[in-house]
């Protein structure tokens, strides 16, 4: 289990939900440190995917941020960020 090292300072929702998060973490990091593994299915098989390099190689964190295709590990938190799967 992933934990933040340092207390939460804003929030930002995930998929309609309320999260937690640290102004500037890694987006990937915030989803993480509230529990959420799973960010997508894959295409043919709905296979789950979620962040496994935390350095914009893998893509396994791909998910929409306020309507853009984005790496979840190489987007910056700001506060009252919308994000889905
Ligand atoms: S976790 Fe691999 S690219 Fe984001």
């Amino acid at each position: 289990m992933f934990q933040r090292t340092e207390p939460a300072d804003c929030s930002i929702e995930w998929d309609g939900a309320v999260l937690p998060a640290r102004t500037g973490e890694p987006l990937a990091a915030a989803l993480l440190a509230a529990g959420v593994v799973r960010l997508r299915g894959t295409v043919l098989s709905g296979a789950p995917r979620g962040a496994f390099c935390m350095m914009g190689a893998c893509f396994d964190c791909v998910v929409q941020v306020e309507g853009a295709v984005v790496q979840a590990c190489m987007v910056a938190v700001t506060p009252g960020m919308k994000a889905a799967p």
